[in-house]
C-alpha cells in the first residue's frame, strides 16, 4: 500500500482530493471502507475526540488496522483533537495521522502547540502526518439554523505561510466561507478567490476543506480544482444514518436483530460515500 503522504502528493499534482469521513460505529466504518474499495479509491476515516471516546482509541486503531491488513487502502485520522493529552494519546495508540486543532488559541500559541505535536509525532513515527488548522471555523457537525459567516474568520494567507514554515505541518485546514454542519435558514458558499490567495501563500502544502456538508457540489469541485486536496464530511452522513435507521425502525418495529435493522443505513452510507468519492475525483486512484 502507498503511504498517505504519497497519496497526498498525487492528489495535489492531479487536482483531486482524498475524502475524509467520520465514524462512531463499526458498521459505518465497514460501509465507508467497502464503498471506497469497490470504486478503487483511497479513503481517510476519522474520529473526533467525542467519537474516539465512544469507539475507543485502541479499538479504532485495531479496526482500521484489520482492514489495512486485508489490503484496504484506508488511513485513520484523529480529527480535531484540541489538547496535548488527547492528541498524544492518538499518536501513542497508532493513528496514521492527526489534526491538532489549536485554531481557537492566539496565533503564537497555536504555532507553539502545533509545532510540539509535529515534533512529537515524527519522533514516534516519521510516517505520521500532522495537520494544523488556521482561521475560525464556526459551527458543529449537526443541523443548525444559522451560522454567522465573516471574512474576519478566514485564514489569512500571510499567517498561513508563517504557520506552515514554523510548525512543519504536512497539511493545513483552512477557512474561506466553510462552516461545520448544515444550516437550514441560510445558504453555504465558498470564497474561491480567497482560497486562491491561500494557495499562493503556501503552494507546497496540501489544503483541507472541513465542513463540506451542506455545500453545493459544484463549489466543492471548484475548490478541489483550485488547491483543496482533502475534503471532510460528517453531518450529511450522520443525518442520513439517523434518518434511515429511524425509518427502518418505524417500518419494522418488531425487528430486534441489529444486523437486519442496520442494513438499510449501512447501504445508504455506501451509496453516499461512492457519490462523494466520485465528486472528489479519487475513484480509480488506488
Ligand atoms: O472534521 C469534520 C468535518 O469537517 C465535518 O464537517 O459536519 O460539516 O460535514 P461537516
Ligand atoms: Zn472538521
Amino acid at each position: 500500500m502507498k503511504t498517505l503522504k504519497q497519496y497526498f502528493q498525487e492528489a495535489v499534482s492531479g487536482k483531486w482530493a482524498i475524502g475524509h469521513f467520520n465514524f462512531s460505529t463499526a458498521d459505518q466504518l465497514k460501509a465507508f471502507v467497502e464503498a471506497a474499495a469497490e470504486v478503487k479509491s483511497p479513503i481517510m476515516v476519522g474520529t473526533s475526540e467525542g467519537e474516539a471516546d465512544f469507539v475507543g482509541r485502541e479499538q479504532a486503531v485495531a479496526l482500521v488496522k484489520s482492514y489495512q491488513n486485508e489490503g484496504y487502502t484506508v488511513f485513520l485520522n484523529a480529527d480535531h483533537h484540541k489538547s496535548w493529552e488527547t492528541i498524544k494519546a492518538a499518536i501513542d495508540t497508532g493513528y496514521d495521522t492527526v489534526l491538532i486543532d489549536a485554531s481557537k488559541l492566539p496565533f503564537e500559541e497555536n504555532i507553539e502547540l502545533t509545532k510540539r505535536v509535529v515534533e512529537y509525532a515524527k519522533s514516534i513515527n516519521p510516517e505520521i502526518l500532522v495537520e494544523g488548522e488556521l482561521g475560525y471555523l464556526r459551527g458543529s457537525s449537526e443541523v443548525q439554523e444559522k451560522i454567522e459567516i465573516s471574512q474576519a474568520d478566514y485564514t489569512k494567507p500571510e499567517e498561513a505561510a508563517d504557520f506552515v514554515a514554523r510548525t512543519g505541518v504536512d497539511r493545513l485546514a483552512v477557512v474561506f466561507g466553510n462552516i461545520h454542519g448544515i444550516v437550514t435558514e441560510q445558504e453555504e458558499h465558498l470564497d474561491i478567490g480567497h482560497l486562491k490567495k491561500i494557495v499562493q501563500a503556501v503552494p507546497e502544502t496540501p489544503l483541507v476543506l472541513h465542513g463540506a456538508s451542506g455545500l453545493p457540489a459544484d463549489e466543492i469541485k471548484m475548490a478541489i480544482q483550485n488547491g483543496i486536496a482533502n475534503v471532510h464530511i460528517n453531518t450529511e452522513l450522520r443525518v442520513a444514518y439517523h434518518d434511515t435507521l429511524h425509518e427502518e425502525l418505524e417500518k419494522e418495529p418488531k425487528e430486534t436483530t441489529p444486523y437486519k435493522y442496520l442494513k438499510p443505513s449501512y447501504e445508504e452510507m455506501k451509496r453516499m460515500i461512492k457519490k462523494y468519492l466520485e465528486l472528489f475525483g479519487s475513484v480509480g486512484k488506488i
